[in-house]
């Protein structure tokens, strides 16, 4: 049995726009709650300066229920994890200075936790028999990366975007048709709806295993400016069409440069993550096409696909369990 295997984990997620907290207890989480800060709505993106002033404000409350969910008490807290990186500075030092506030007070060590590794290592949470070396698509709103996982605190990058992610591209064009940020969700429900092969976009010319979306945004753009002179109307008639081949596209150009690398390193099991592994398409491409070539596939329950606390704690469940984890 693991030295680790009733420790219990508070865990803290503040880099970007959710404050969130997780317990954990012996590797298995116990309760996660997330509290989305609705006003970057109102702004088509994150403003930086309100999302850590709303993280100062919800991570107590945020905390508190966490910990009654999950029936534990701070006293039975062993480790408080937190995410130091990557992430908008004020949002991660919010984060940091809670947990670490929280160790002085109890004592307790405080774990610093790898947003991105812990966007891939959340496919841990339900598939504790997931074992490394793996490779992993993780695309989400700040990043889209091929990584190689060799262990919770060793990743390699084999391909990445060279400008947007993937969720930013989504984000972008869905601001263009009048969605609300973030976008992403809504694009992926209205696609249902809609016919994928209506409009055809352009596949971006880019070497090895990486990614560009900026064109896409720009050929969306044109498409919009095109049909809009003799159609005024054009999105609202056509929103869920524009929808439906706009994800089809994004799949497509996520998945052809993953599956390449993946046969090319000799690769037995594929897994997804970040909050674009939330999209139906997506999820459904990844496995078929995962189960065609021979591969294990692992994908993250969609509440653990978003930026959630679960995923850190796990993380620093993982890292601790192979005497990686620095403590500070
Ligand atoms: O991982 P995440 O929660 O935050 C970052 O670390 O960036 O990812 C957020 C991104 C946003 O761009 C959002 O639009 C996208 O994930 N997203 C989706 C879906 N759900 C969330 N994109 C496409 N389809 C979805 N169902
Ligand atoms: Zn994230």
């Amino acid at each position: 049995m693991s030295l680790f295997a009733n420790i219990v984990l508070l865990a803290i997620e503040s880099s970007c726009d959710e404050t969130a907290a997780a317990v954990c207890v012996g590797g298995v989480i116990k309760a996660h709650t997330v509290a989305t800060q609705d006003i970057h709505k109102k702004y088509g993106g994150v403003v930086p300066e309100w999302a850590s002033r709303l993280h100062i404000q919800a991570l107590l409350p945020v905390v508190t229920e966490v910990l009654a969910q999950a029936q534990v008490s701070l006293k039975d807290v062993d480790y408080i994890a937190y995410t130091e990186e990557p992430g908008l500075m004020g949002c991660l030092l919010v984060g940091k200075n809670f947990a670490r506030a929280l160790s002085v007070a109890l004592n307790k060590p405080a774990l610093p936790v790898n947003h991105i590794y812990a966007h891939a290592l959340a496919n841990f949470i339900d598939n504790p028999g997931l074992t490394f070396p793996f490779l992993c698509l993780s695309v989400s709103g700040g990043h889209t990366q091929i990584l190689h996982g060799l262990s919770p605190h060793t990743f390699h990058i084999i391909g990445e975007t060279l400008d947007d992610a993937a969720g930013e591209a989504f984000d972008k064009i869905a601001y263009m048709l009048g969605l609300p940020y973030p976008g992403g969700a809504l694009i992926d429900k209205y696609a249902e709806q809609g016919d994928p092969n209506t409009f055809v976009l352009p596949v971006p010319k880019v070497g090895g295993y990486d990614y560009s979306f900026s064109g896409l945004k720009t050929a969306v753009r044109y498409l919009i400016e095109g049909r809009r002179q003799k159609e005024a109307d054009f999105i609202a008639k056509h929103l869920y069409d524009i929808c439906a081949s706009l994800r089809r596209h994004i799949v497509l150009i996520l998945l052809t440069p993953f599956f390449k690398a993946a046969q090319n390193l000799g690769i037995r099991r594929v897994c997804l993550a970040g909050g674009v592994a939330a999209n139906r398409l997506l999820r459904q491409k990844f496995s078929e096409t995962a189960t065609a070539l021979g591969y294990a596939s692992f994908i993250p329950d969609k509440a653990y696909c978003t930026d959630n606390a679960a995923m850190i704690a796990m993380s620093a469940y993982l890292c601790l369990n192979v005497g990686k984890s620095r403590a500070n």
